[in-house]
């Protein structure tokens, strides 16, 4: 993969509803970046799962994926529950996380030159896609406090779901995502751990600025 040189790349790793895509974005504003949410394209993928049956192969995903355009990800459907545990279990598809590598090092390494570089967020970013990366960051919280989260979510989306299921659901996609063979989630020692438990969107988003500003300005 040929590399822009001299952009700043922000790789983070989070399990769901941590509150990462809400920093990477704002970071990506802040800072000029292109963000890319890997998780929409794996809920793409399990959209067209759930939506094709019979017809998902290897090659039908490859072709969508070459296909594929940054605004697909903007879709409203992709961020329903059924969605988000169909992108979990194709997620432990080895050939379908190779489909997706290259989309994504193309957006981490070749951002539009109207930015400065990019930020990804996902499970596998820095140990995978992204392992140079100027900036690592792994971001957490409490599964109760993402579940509120979640849950407060969907509300606003009008989406029909229990408390109860929203905890459950994020259950089963954390042990996915930690305990598969390829790209599970894990926080490796030169990552930068940023709790969000007790943190608000600010003072979370001041936290990571300013770990940048500093490098950035040095
Ligand atoms: O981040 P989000 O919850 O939208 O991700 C949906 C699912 O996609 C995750 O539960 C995970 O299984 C998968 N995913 C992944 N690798 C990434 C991003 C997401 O396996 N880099």
């Amino acid at each position: 993969m040929k590399k822009r040189k001299n952009i700043i790349t922000v790789a983070i790793d989070s399990p769901a509803a941590a509150g990462a895509g809400t920093q990477a974005k704002l970071l990506a504003k802040h800072f000029n970046l292109l963000y890319l949410d890997t998780g929409k394209i794996y809920r793409y993928i399990g959209k067209l799962k759930i939506k094709t049956g019979s017809k998902f192969t290897h090659s039908f995903v490859k072709k969508k994926i070459d296909k594929m355009k940054l605004n697909y990800l903007k879709n409203k459907t992709l961020l329903s529950n059924e969605v988000a545990i169909m992108a979990s279990i194709i997620a432990r598809d080895k050939k379908i996380r190779d489909i997706v590598q290259k989309f994504q090092q193309k957006c981490a390494y070749q951002p539009p030159l109207k930015y400065r570089g990019s930020v990804l967020d996902g499970r596998d970013i820095i140990t995978i896609q992204v392992k140079d990366a100027m900036f690592k960051f792994y971001i957490t919280a409490s599964l109760k406090v993402r579940a509120k989260r979640r849950f407060r979510e969907y509300k606003n989306l009008n989406k029909k779901i229990s408390y109860k299921e929203v905890v459950k659901s994020l259950r089963i996609r954390d042990k996915s995502d930690k305990e598969r063979k390829y790209g599970p989630l894990k926080k490796t020692k030169e990552s930068i751990l940023i709790n969000t438990t007790k943190l608000s969107k600010k003072a979370c988003f001041n936290k990571i600025k300013a770990i940048m500003e500093k490098k950035l300005n040095n």
